[in-house]
């Protein structure tokens, strides 16, 4: 008995020296744990590819890590009807690399979340309330992979690939999103084409839209050229 004891002991002291180097050879090169706790922003601090500044540990306190900001919605008289808080780096300056973030939605009915990129991120997003189609396009194969998902389910949103929400429901839909990214970032497809300077032209060339189809989308999303 006492053998066996003996025997496991080692055993246990092996794996979890095992799993130590298993884990340490699997922590992404950006991250800082294994050095120290947290590195709170410091938002007058220059920042860098891997984040913020860190704020000096004695004046970090409990409210950098908390955020009120999720409790109402925002605001969704827009024409996508869609109001977003977003809860990432900026807002939290506790979550600085971290690698996580989160984020409210809320699509009034007759809303979408149009297709959209997260240049940093994974999505996972939590429905509420309401139901919604949502999907998202692979980029190998351009397969739409596409479903209805309502209060409870969860769905995800692999990184870096256009994806979109509906809400096809007579309610709102209120959702919870959360990122691998503590800045996951966001490119509206929309936007992208007809709400900043990329000329008309062009537009045409690269994505075989006619030109008066563009011109009417730029009026709407207010682009130039
Ligand atoms: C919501 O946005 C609309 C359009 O920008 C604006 O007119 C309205 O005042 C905003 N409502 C609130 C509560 O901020």
């Amino acid at each position: 008995m006492d053998h066996s004891l003996k025997f496991t002991r080692a055993g246990l002291i092996k794996m979890t020296i095992f799993f130590f180097f298993f884990i340490c050879s699997h922590i992404p090169s950006s991250s800082f744990a294994a050095v120290q706790d947290f590195c709170v922003a410091d938002y007058t601090a220059p920042s860098g590819p891997a984040g913020y500044s860190c704020k000096r540990p004695e004046t970090v306190t409990v409210n950098d890590f908390v955020y009120s900001g999720l409790g109402v919605s925002g605001n969704t008289s827009n024409l996508f009807r869609v109001g977003d808080i977003p809860a990432y780096a900026d807002q939290v300056p506790g979550l600085n690399g971290l690698g996580i973030s989160m984020a409210r939605v809320d699509i009034a009915p007759g809303g979408v979340v149009p297709l959209h990129i997260h240049r940093g991120a994974t999505e996972v997003f939590l429905v509420v309330q309401g139901t919604l189609v949502a999907g998202f396009i692979s980029s190998d194969r351009n397969t739409v992979y596409i479903t209805t998902i309502k209060s409870g389910d969860i769905m995800v949103f692999p990184q870096g690939l256009l994806h979109f929400q509906v809400n096809i429901g007579a309610t709102r839909v209120v959702g919870f999103a959360s990122y691998s990214s503590q800045s996951p970032g966001l490119q509206i497809l929309d936007y992208a084409l007809f709400q900043g300077n990329f000329p008309t032209r062009l537009i045409a060339r690269t994505t075989f839209l006619d030109i008066l189809e563009i011109r009417k989308l730029k009026f709407i999303f207010g682009g130039t050229n």
